[in-house]
């Protein structure tokens, strides 16, 4: 989608039309799915909803309603506020379908061993395919915009940042907060470094310079300016500013950063994190010292047009749904392993903790560890339960406490808990759309135009927008 002149208009109805449908729908978003039965979650879906989706497996709802193909056909009659929920959202959205980028040059047999190096090193497959096509993206984007410097914002272990300097010759200037990322980033690169030496003793290589950084969310361009230059290689050159899954404030900040800092020619955003962005929750005006334009003070909303809709808010709740992978959660419905019902179990454990202390709200109880209450879903819930229990610590409930009626009835609805999810992940593009389009209006408000695209396969790396800004 393209944001100048031409389009604003456009642009500024499409976020209209994504707010009133997001508003209108905020009951489902305004939510924690953990507290389905706590809060009777199921009585937020319209009565004549209710009584077809009750009938249905999570299976066909991902087939028909949720992400339907084209040789899906409905199985019943469907009330038509669903199908126009359901058209509205498929409409909506920006297209998750990377369009335009040349696979061919980036299929496997044609990458230089040091990039097939470097991707096998320390990357799992999600990142594999992120850095291969931000490489090619970044590398287009500069040789448009005439720009050799790369700052790598929020650079992690230095992926990115190695690839473009080591196998692309860019100058590259890497800023990420956490030292232990930054050490690990010099380990990778001394080992590329030593894997190019051995390939090719004649290549000259020059690694990313590293700077251990917490960037600010006012950093203002002489600032930024002065930042970079601690890498006392610099000179002159025009920069691309990038980073890829900036998190939360960061990709804010970094817009801020290219509108106010003139070196910047070119800005590569992708974003991820939403729930992380500062957001003013209760509805006041806050004065920021280094800021007096109105609307450069939040992480959400950026533009005046945004900032200007009166009692306008994203709650955490639904910038947190903004995450959501709807192509990983229909991939689920429709492989039906059982997966999906620790979402029903972690909602009755919450229900189990907030009957014997209603402090207790919503501690965590999934993690990746070995004995994970996320992996014991295909098991009974007794196991979970006690995997729950011993994690949080607190003495296990007896089987009298849970082994009853109530708590079978809760159990027996699992479709309904993983269908509401569902209806929630499906305004996740929507709620996503309105962050991004918001950042674009805030670009064009100041001057400058810019697009969003998707750059990654969605299936693989979920946030897959990229925002594009360049200055000429
Ligand atoms: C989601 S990770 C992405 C890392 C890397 N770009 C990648 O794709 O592998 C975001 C990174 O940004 C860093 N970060 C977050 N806020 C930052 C800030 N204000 N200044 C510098 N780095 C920051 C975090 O420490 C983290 O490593």
């Amino acid at each position: 989608m393209q944001i100048n002149s031409d389009s604003i208009l456009a642009v500024k109805r499409h976020l209209e039309a994504l707010l009133r449908i997001t508003n209108y729908y905020q009951n489902f978003t305004d939510t924690y799915v953990v507290e389905f039965f706590v809060e009777d979650l199921w009585s937020r879906v319209p009565h004549k909803w209710r009584e077809v989706l009750d009938e249905m497996t999570s299976w066909e709802f991902a087939e028909e309603i949720f992400q339907p193909t084209l040789n899906s056909v409905y199985s019943r009659v469907y009330p038509l506020s669903l199908l126009s929920f359901k058209a509205c959202c498929n409409k909506l959205q920006i297209p998750r379908q990377v369009d335009g980028l040349d696979n061919s040059t980036t299929s496997r047999q044609q990458l230089s061993k040091l990039f097939n190096y470097a991707m096998k090193k320390h990357i799992n497959m999600k990142k594999q395919h992120e850095l291969k096509q931000l490489c090619e993206v970044i590398v287009n984007e500069a040789a448009k915009s005439g720009s050799s410097h790369v700052v790598d914002v929020g650079s992690g272990r230095g992926h990115l940042s190695r690839l473009l300097s080591i196998e692309h010759n860019f100058k590259v200037t890497s800023i990420e907060s956490d030292d232990k990322n930054v050490e690990r980033a010099r380990v990778f690169d001394k080992e590329c470094l030593e894997f190019v030496s051995k390939t090719d003793s004649n290549a000259i290589k020059i690694l990313p310079t590293h700077i251990t950084h917490h960037v600010k969310r006012y950093i203002s361009g002489d600032e930024f300016v002065t930042l970079i230059k601690t890498d006392s290689s610099i000179n002159n050159d025009r920069i691309l500013l990038s980073g890829l899954h900036a998190c939360g404030d960061l990709s804010p900040t970094m817009i801020y950063t290219f509108v106010n800092c003139k070196e910047i020619a070119c800005l590569i955003s992708v974003a991820c994190c939403y729930m992380k962005l500062s957001v003013d929750e209760l509805g006041t005006q806050k004065a920021e010292p280094h800021y007096s334009v109105e609307g450069d003070k939040l992480g959400y909303p950026m533009s005046k047009y945004v900032a200007s809709i009166q009692n306008h808010q994203i709650k955490f709740t639904s910038r947190k749904i903004s995450c959501h992978s709807n192509e990983a959660l229909s991939e689920k419905m429709l492989s039906d392993g059982g997966h999906l019902k620790v979402q029903c179990y972690r909602a009755v454990l919450e229900y189990i903790l907030r009957k014997k202390n209603p402090n207790m709200i919503r501690p965590g109880v999934h993690n990746n560890n070995k004995k994970s209450t996320k992996k014991t879903c295909l098991s009974k819930f007794a196991d979970y339960l006690v995997l729950a229990f011993n994690k949080l610590d607190i003495p296990v409930p007896t089987n009298e406490e849970f082994d009853n009626i109530h708590i079978k009835q809760m159990l027996s609805k699992n479709h309904r808990v993983v269908i509401f999810y569902a209806l929630c992940s499906m305004l996740a593009p929507l709620i996503e759309n309105i962050i991004l389009l918001d950042r674009a209006v805030y670009l064009y408000e100041n001057g400058f135009d810019s697009s969003v695209q998707c750059i990654f396969e969605p299936k693989i790396s979920p946030r897959c927008f990229a925002l594009f800004a360049s200055k000429s």
